[in-house]
């Protein structure tokens, strides 16, 4: 099966995102997310975060709300996030975790769980997931399975997790066996991505965020690439979250269950989340997807598939945000890993390879061919 994304294809660059940053009041972006489970706006706004009260008023039937977050988020947010809910009159409750890959699992799950059912929680309760990545996959999935779903507000507090993990509604816990290999699609009511709420962010943690942003415009945008290598990221960070996200959402909302097209938004992942195995989550998501970019490309030049110019131009971008391109994990180890993929379909993996600058095709290659892509995108 082969999916093109680009060249007037699935998502036109010129066509679709030519003027999509059309500021409302004081730069808001609001953009529409319908799928058949249901429609949410995802809110691009300054200062958003202090509406998070009214604005759940406005989707939410709650008495209660539970603020899911993290110690290192929470010390900076939390407070504002509860007071504004307070405010609109809910119950406001938090539950907080450790910063970190290793906290998206079962044991916190159930913790949570246990927690929401002690204080009452019913069905028309809620949750807000206010944090990165980690966080809006635990809290989402706890928010999929209490009382066989309950409604969810994403508030995601990095780069990354504005770009991709919030939107589309994908949940999971890490099991030991595996990344994200437990989870649910469970789309929120809303999500409120606040561009200031990166300002505090370590220059490491929005890199992690560039490599997702860097896969959106290998995937689909000439003119997100061309950006991206002409002004810092930090001027324009509303804007790149508007298009990734309006990328995004034409994605999900042609295949939300992630049966087509939308397996193109894992472009880099599948050799990334090798790598991530391979290290024992000591290795970031978005320092992995960078690497899984530049092998995955690296292969499609080797096998004759992608101009050789195509991964100078992302290995400079890559170079540029502090990103690696070089795992130093061989072939053999990285094809074994790949082949524990929650992706597999079968006995072939479905795997995201780009064509040309700004498009990507999604290839069924047999379970036995993956060590050939590992080791055309690990040697020069
Ligand atoms: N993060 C990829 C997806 O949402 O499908």
């Amino acid at each position: 099966m082969i999916i093109d994304s680009g060249g007037g294809g699935l998502y036109n660059t010129q066509r679709t995102y030519r003027g999509l940053w059309r500021e409302g009041k004081e730069g808001v972006q609001d953009i529409r997310v319908e799928t058949p489970e249901g429609a949410y706006e995802v809110r691009i706004a300054s200062g958003c975060l202090e509406e998070l009260g009214r604005r759940a008023r406005d989707v939410l039937r709650a008495r209660q709300v539970c603020v899911v977050s993290d110690s290192r988020v929470a010390a900076l947010y939390l407070e504002r996030a509860l007071a504004s809910l307070e405010e609109a009159g809910f119950v406001p409750r938090s539950f907080l975790i450790s910063p970190g890959e290793a906290s998206k699992n079962g044991e916190n799950f159930l913790i949570l769980l246990g927690q929401m059912a002690r204080w009452g929680f019913t069905r028309t309760d809620a949750l807000v997931a206010l944090g990165g990545g980690v966080v809006g996959d635990l809290a989402g999935f706890a928010a999929a399975s209490y009382m066989r779903g309950i409604d969810l507000i994403q508030l995601p507090t990095t780069l990354l997790s504005c770009v991709d993990s919030a939107v589309g509604g994908k949940t999971a816990i890490n099991l030991p066996e595996g990344k994200n290999l437990c989870g649910a699609f469970h789309q929120p009511v809303l999500v409120l991505c606040d561009p200031e709420l990166l300002d505090s962010l370590p220059d490491e943690i929005l890199r992690e965020g560039c490599a997702e942003v860097i896969k959106y415009g290998m995937l689909g945008s000439t003119e997100l690439l061309e950006g991206l290598g002409l002004r810092p990221i930090r001027g324009w960070l509303p804007e790149i979250i508007a298009r990734c996200v309006g990328m995004k959402r034409d994605i999900v909302s042609r295949d939300l269950r992630d049966k087509g097209c939308r397996q193109l938004l894992n472009l880099g992942h599948s050799f990334g989340h090798a790598m991530e195995t391979l290290s024992g989550y000591t290795l970031s998501h978005g320092r992995a997807v960078a690497m899984g970019l530049a092998l995955i490309t690296r292969a499609s030049v080797n096998l004759g598939l992608c101009s050789r110019e195509v991964f100078a131009i992302l290995l400079e971008l890559l170079k540029g945000y502090g990103l690696p391109a070089e795992s130093g994990y061989g072939a053999a180890e990285l094809a074994r890993a790949a082949l524990r993929d929650k992706k597999m379909d079968g006995d072939a993996l479905q795997l995201v390879v780009p064509r040309s600058l700004g498009s990507a095709e999604l290839l069924r290659v047999p379970a036995e061919e993956l060590i050939t892509w590992a080791r055309s995108g690990t040697e020069p």
